[in-house]
């Protein structure tokens, strides 16, 4: 994927959701030398994948650059201590995202001042390439800058603009979400095959695989969830 960034793309957590973003973007044909890694201690997985792609690694924000994208990555308790070292990096050519749930685009104005920003809500399945994100963008963010964001999302699976930035928490509620009741339905299932007599391993390869594939069959065209629903 063609990178049409005023700077760098920067990454700002290289954990569990911003690792995921970081090898999409590396799978789907972006250079290493598009990206800045500020993670003072990232996985050592994350660690050889910088390496490994030529990526650019810091501890702390580095004085002399402006980031064509801030991605915003960790956990949204240590926002309050993360974004003031930023600032620096913002520009105003800079487009903000964050995927920190509950942290507000007022909250991220206060540390960054009125940048263009996005507030995305990718999930789990992300990992493996097979998330859905939900996003909003503020009044700031050029068309171009929507495409971009948009393209960055999209390697973990398709994206879904809402209008407004209360659509974001129910897209938490719904999607951000909804992988850990999934799994909690899986265990439930095992459990009751287990209760009816199963044995326990055999239960729970029924249970996952029962749900992997009414997943799959959810979005396999013609056919829709209600359909199976009446099945
Ligand atoms: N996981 C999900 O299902 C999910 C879904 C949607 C959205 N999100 C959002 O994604 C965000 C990240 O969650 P996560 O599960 O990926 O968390 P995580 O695995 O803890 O990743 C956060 C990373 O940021 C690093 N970090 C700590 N302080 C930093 C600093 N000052 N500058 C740069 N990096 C720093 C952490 O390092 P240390 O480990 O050394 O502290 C860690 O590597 C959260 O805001 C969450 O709401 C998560």
């Amino acid at each position: 994927m063609a990178v049409h960034a005023s700077g760098p793309i920067v990454l700002i957590g290289a954990g569990n959701m911003g690792g995921a973003m970081l090898a999409g973007w590396l799978k789907s044909g972006i250079s290493g030398s598009d990206l800045l890694v500020i993670d003072p201690g990232p996985p050592p997985a994350m660690a050889k994948l910088i390496a490994d792609n030529g990526a650019r690694h810091e501890t702390a924000a580095p004085a002399d650059l402006k980031a064509g994208v801030l991605f915003l990555a960790v956990k949204p308790q240590m926002m309050g201590a993360v974004l003031p070292p930023l600032k620096g990096l913002v520009g105003p050519e800079t487009v903000v995202v964050s995927v920190a749930a509950g942290t507000t685009l007022s909250f991220m104005q206060s540390h960054l001042g009125d940048a263009a920003m996005v507030r995305a809500m990718p999930n789990t399945p992300a990992m493996i390439g097979r998330g859905v994100t939900g996003a909003f963008a503020n009044g700031a963010v050029s068309s171009a800058q929507r495409d971009l964001v948009h393209n960055l999302l999209k390697v973990s699976g398709p994206v879904e603009w809402v209008e407004t930035e209360a659509d974001i928490d129910a897209v938490t509620a719904v999607s951000g979400s909804g992988p850990a009741y999934v799994f909690y339905l899986v265990e439930c299932m095992a459990e009751a095959g287990r209760k009816a007599g199963l044995q326990a391993d055999l239960a729970m390869r029924l249970a996952r695989e029962t749900v992997a594939g009414a997943g799959e069959l959810c979005t396999s065209p013609p056919m829709t969830p209600q359909s199976f629903a009446r099945t």
